[in-house]
């Protein structure tokens, strides 16, 4: 597999030289995880940056009972891993392939090396963390202020945007989803879940097709949204 072209595929290296990016290329290689797999674990050691090749992965955090909160999922040309690699403390999250994911790992320290030789890359670097942040703020936002209805309204609608596909009467989200992982997505319990599926289904909004889910009507679910939305702030 050629390693610098798939370097060069992703905003983070795509303007640096081939020349400059062999030794990174040299140290790194590629793996294939299977559906399920742990690629990197909370409090484990921030070793290597990982950057998706094809597949999709999940970031989560567990608590002692093992419940799982779904923080993120990434898709090919992502990469994950920048936290721990650049302060130098323990993983802030745990991540598993979603799907088969083959992923390239660019170990720390020949990526340290070619930051140095290019800080522009710490620019994108800054600019994934932000855009991380903001997403995470409306996270925040989402859990404090809307219920099981508008998370989830939300959770639908923000996959629908991010990995929908046409799909006759509506958009399918294009990945591979179990109640468990909608459930853990939009930070509410499998029977909050089940009670507003089957609501949203019966209103003809979505369709469950499991493990795949249509929206059918996009527009009907953001009032939806609006109207959990509204009535909290009353
Ligand atoms: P790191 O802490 O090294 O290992 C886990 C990775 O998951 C982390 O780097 C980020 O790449 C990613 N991650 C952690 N928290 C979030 C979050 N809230 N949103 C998106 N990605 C995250």
């Amino acid at each position: 597999m050629d390693v610098i072209a798939d370097l060069k595929r992703v905003p983070l290296f795509e303007t640096i030289s081939e020349a400059d990016l062999r030794p990174l290329a040299e140290a790194a290689y590629g793996r294939r995880y299977e559906k399920g797999e742990v690629i990197c674990e909370k409090d484990g050691p921030g070793d290597a940056l990982y950057l998706i090749r094809s597949g999709r992965v999940r970031v989560y955090t567990t608590d002692e009972q093992g419940h799982e909160v779904t923080l993120h999922i990434y898709g090919p040309g992502s990469f994950f891993g920048e936290l721990a690699l650049l302060d130098g403390l323990p993983r802030s999250a745990s991540v598993a392939a979603q799907e088969r994911s083959d992923i390239l790992v660019l170990p720390r320290q020949a990526f340290l090396t070619c930051l140095e030789a290019h800080p522009r890359i710490l620019l994108e670097i800054i600019t994934a963390i932000t855009r991380r942040l903001r997403i995470t703020t409306e996270r925040a936002e989402q859990m404090a202020f809307l219920n099981i209805y508008g998370r989830i309204a939300l959770q639908l609608l923000d996959l629908a945007e991010k990995h929908g596909r046409p799909a006759g009467e509506g958009t399918e989200i294009a990945m591979d989803l179990t109640p468990e992982d909608l459930a853990s997505l939009s930070g509410v319990d499998l029977g909050g879940l089940e009670r507003a599926l089957e609501f949203y289904q019966d209103a003809r909004l979505v369709e469950l097709r499991w493990p795949r889910i249509v929206v059918l009507d996009e527009a009907g679910l953001r009032r939806r949204l609006e109207w959990h939305r509204r009535r909290r702030l009353i």
